[in-house]
């Protein structure tokens, strides 16, 4: 008997639920029977995803008693990008999908994200639902409804609002992550920690990425989740607190932005972001060397890189970095808005960053072995 965790997202008529458990895939056919109305389902599915777990996602429309039109994509950023999403929009329009249709997302982030977007904008918006084949994507990028794809100035800088009606994170599709891949994961859910909860951060930081496994790694997942539905519910649109969740996004988009292409895993880049956010935080003295330490150290324990020497696809440049900074989503006024933090669990939101401080600041780190 598997064990189930089922999240709420409340968001009043676009409230909906996420089911995390090993078998959570056929604990939801008749979730997902009810979301298709028309008897079929349209799934977009990652290739590697479709070529590991090809039987069971076969067998969830079969018990669901549904029809199937596939639409295999390759993972991957290369995926989250105009040609992309065209392709992708036109494949529906040719199917004859219907606004109370929900198309399916199986595959990582990528995956979810282009088709997310392409359900917001396909016949001005269709339902859509997430099944999760990443830990990255089960933990984090499935949650919260932020769609979109990459443009030539950044990542996800074009996109739209659009909840899923259901997530389905089983974690039986994570055994055939790449490590690095999990290693990615796992620091999104570490962020969960750092960003606010410090009781989640010392259960992490006590068992380790290793120890993380069964219902441990369920509780996990679940809790990253229910701390994100939290702060999605309070502000979905970003306004204000969801900002938070970009912990690390701010420095980590501005590597992924300028690294050579293909070489850089985005939890990698999120993992130097957030020993970052926390040594720049140290540095303007709003946080302790020592809360620093213990977070980089949980990083780099988890096997994750910490420094910007440590990160592929360099070498990297600061006032490059910062004038990709300049472009992040969450700025105002052409001022740079960072997620620092107060200690672990502290993250708060800190505008109108001094560009020349945080040049010289990355200038230093650059160089730090
Ligand atoms: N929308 C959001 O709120 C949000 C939040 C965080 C991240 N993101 C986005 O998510 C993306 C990263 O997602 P990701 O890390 O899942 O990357 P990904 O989608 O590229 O997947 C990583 C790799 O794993 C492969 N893969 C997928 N499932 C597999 C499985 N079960 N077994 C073996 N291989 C599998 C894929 O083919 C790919 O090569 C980024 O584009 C990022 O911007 C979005």
């Amino acid at each position: 008997m598997s064990t189930h965790r089922l999240v709420t997202v409340p968001l009043g008529e676009r409230s909906y639920d996420i089911v995390v458990g090993d078998g959570a895939l056929e604990h939801s056919a008749e979730r997902l029977a009810a979301l298709c109305p028309n008897g079929r389902a349209i799934v977009v599915t990652d290739k590697a995803a479709l070529a590991h777990h090809g039987v069971r996602l076969h067998a969830l429309i079969a018990n669901a008693g549904l029809t199937l039109d596939l639409i295999t994509l390759e993972g991957g950023e290369a995926a989250k990008t105009w040609d992309g999403l065209r392709t992708l929009t036109d494949q529906l329009l040719a199917l004859g999908v219907e606004r109370n249709e929900c198309v399916m997302a199986f595959g990582g982030g990528t995956i979810g994200d282009l088709v997310g977007f392409a359900a917001a904008i396909t016949k001005r918006g269709t339902g859509f639902v997430q099944i999760p084949t990443t830990l990255l994507a089960q933990v984090d990028s499935s949650v919260g409804g932020k769609t979109g794809i990459n443009t030539r100035a950044g990542k996800n800088l074009a996109g739209a609002f659009h909840q899923p009606a259901l997530v389905i994170a089983d974690t039986g599709l994570l055994s055939t992550l790449p490590q690095r891949e999990l290693r990615a994961g796992y620091a999104e859910i570490l962020k969960a920690g750092l960003i606010a909860d410090r009781a989640l951060f010392e259960r992490l930081e006590s068992v380790g990425a290793r120890g993380l496994s069964g219902n441990a790694l369920i509780d996990a997942i679940a809790d990253a989740v229910a701390f994100k539905a939290r702060i999605v519910a309070e502000d979905e649109r970003e306004g204000g607190r969801r900002a938070l969740l970009n912990l690390g996004h701010t420095f980590g988009h501005a590597f992924e932005a300028e690294a050579e292409k293909g070489t850089l895993v985005h939890g990698e880049a999120v993992a130097v972001g957030m020993a970052l956010a926390f040594a720049y935080s140290v540095r303007l003295g709003v946080c302790s060397e020592g809360d620093a330490l213990r977070a980089q150290a949980a990083i780099a324990a988890a096997g994750l890189p910490v420094r910007p020497l440590d990160l592929p696809g360099g070498p990297y440049q600061a006032d490059r970095l910062v004038t990709r900074m300049t472009s992040d989503k969450k700025n105002t006024g052409g001022q740079i808005t960072l997620i620092l933090a107060r200690g672990i669990g502290e993250a708060y939101i800190a505008p109108k960053a001094d560009r020349d401080d945080l040049t010289a600041f990355l200038k230093e780190e650059l160089k730090r072995k």
